[in-house]
């Protein structure tokens, strides 16, 4: 809060709404590590992993989004959006941006623009900016941003521990009732190969020890040129929320920014300084683009009083992109967050046994346009994918 209260330039807008979702079921890393064969402490303290969001038939990245975004619009907020910001690396159409089932789905105004992102587990962020972009031109205007995705990696891989699936829905407005997103930024492109995934595959390709070097690296990089655009230093920042394809990631890259920057916090110092931002994603997994909000979805819900606080973010996509940013939590937070609902959602999910999550795995789209209609979808309440026909999706709210 001293610096929103001490710079009279700094931007107001931010996020002013933020919730989750997530996949009705999840497989038990336990169950995993008994099928490979693997010590279990390997996925819970090695990865920080203790269970697996797994999509059924009927899930996929528009329901996710769908679910998350219908908690933020509310308030009549909706007739204000004026732009989606679809951000995924798991696109379900090479041509059709994702986000136009959604603003069906929603209902959204018909002088809504809507558009998808992509750059790995970053693009959530460059929607966020622009999005921040947008409203201050238009302070009226709202505009949603949704990160979605599926994280995919084949099976007895070392990556199938970190597989997951999750939906993160922001609304960005002129007066934010969460937090103020911060203008300085500091960012780090280069062009590397550690995570990717060509258009033939349905999983993705990762150099899964390059790819944790890549993202230390551009850390250190994105931190120094947020340093040299005027960002926070590091004694200002409270709390830290990073991407996180793993939560044990989170701990690594904090403790290398800590020494990066000679804190000198101890282990537990450093640590406490994140534990907040690494519950959903401990029981969700990896949400690629959607990862880093969900942290920060995390640390608004289990934090103690955060107002005023300062929140470091930091955002990593292979190939590589990153980007340091900050944002200030709003007085009165706590009224506006969803808190219960995702503690709920996450309390109702259904464990799967091995077998069932490899059929949910292999569930194959028809690729010659023949109808297949998702039974599962039958079951369950909220948005569905129903069926493909014609090489059509086909949605529905339940
Ligand atoms: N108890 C506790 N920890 C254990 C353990 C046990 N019994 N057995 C192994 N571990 C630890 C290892 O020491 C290691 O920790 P360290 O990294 O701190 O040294 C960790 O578990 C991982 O084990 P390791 O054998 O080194 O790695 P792996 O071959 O299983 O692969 C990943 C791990 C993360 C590289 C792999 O899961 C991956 O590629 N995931 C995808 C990552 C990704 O998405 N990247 C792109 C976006 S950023």
């Amino acid at each position: 809060m001293t610096q929103l209260q001490t710079n009279p330039q700094i931007n107001t807008v931010g996020i002013d709404q933020i919730s989750f979702a997530t996949s009705k079921s999840y497989l038990d890393l336990a169950v995993l590590a008994e099928r490979n064969g693997i010590d279990v402490a390997k996925y819970h303290y090695g990865l920080g992993q203790e269970l697996m969001a797994v999509p059924a038939h009927h899930e996929d990245i528009v329901t996710l989004a769908t679910d998350a975004a219908s908690r933020v619009i509310g308030e009549g907020k909706r007739n204000k959006i004026s732009t989606l910001i679809f951000a995924t690396e798991t696109g379900i159409d090479q041509s059709k941006a994702a986000g136009v089932y959604v603003h069906r789905l929603l209902g959204l105004r018909e002088d809504c623009r809507v558009v998808e992102m992509k750059q790995a587990c970053y693009s959530a962020t460059a929607a966020l900016q622009m999005a921040c972009a947008l409203v201050a031109r238009h302070p009226k205007e709202a505009v949603l941003v949704i990160a979605s995705d599926v994280a995919r990696y084949e099976l007895d891989t070392p990556a199938e521990a970190t597989q997951g699936c999750g939906a993160v829905a922001m609304l960005i407005t002129a007066e934010p009732r969460i937090a103020v997103v911060h203008p300085e930024v500091g960012n780090y492109t280069e062009d590397v190969m550690d995570f990717w995934r060509p258009n033939h595959s349905k999983t993705a390709l990762v150099d899964g020890k390059f790819s944790t070097e890549m993202y230390m690296k551009a850390l250190v990089n994105a931190w120094n040129y947020y340093q040299k655009n005027a960002g926070m230093a590091f004694s200002e920042l409270d709390h830290f929320c990073y991407h996180l394809p793993f939560s044990r990631m989170g701990v690594k890259a904090h403790r290398k920014l800590c020494e990066h920057v000679q804190s000198g916090l101890s282990r537990e110092q450093s640590d406490a300084q994140l534990a907040a931002s690494l519950e959903y994603n401990r029981v969700i997994g990896n949400s690629y683009t959607a990862s880093l909000y969900l942290s920060f979805a995390s640390l608004l819900d289990h934090g103690k009083d955060l107002a005023g606080d300062n929140v470091a973010m930091l955002s990593y996509g292979s190939g590589c992109v990153a980007e340091f940013f900050a944002a200030t939590i709003v007085d009165g937070y706590q009224q506006h967050l969803h808190s219960d609902i995702h503690e709920r959602s996450l309390l109702e999910r259904v464990a799967l046994s091995y077998e069932e999550y490899v059929e949910y795995w292999n569930y194959p789209d028809p690729v010659d346009g023949e109808e297949v209609v998702i039974e599962s979808h039958r079951h369950h309440k909220g948005p569905v994918l129903r069926s493909i026909r014609d090489h059509k999706r086909e949605y529905a709210i339940n």
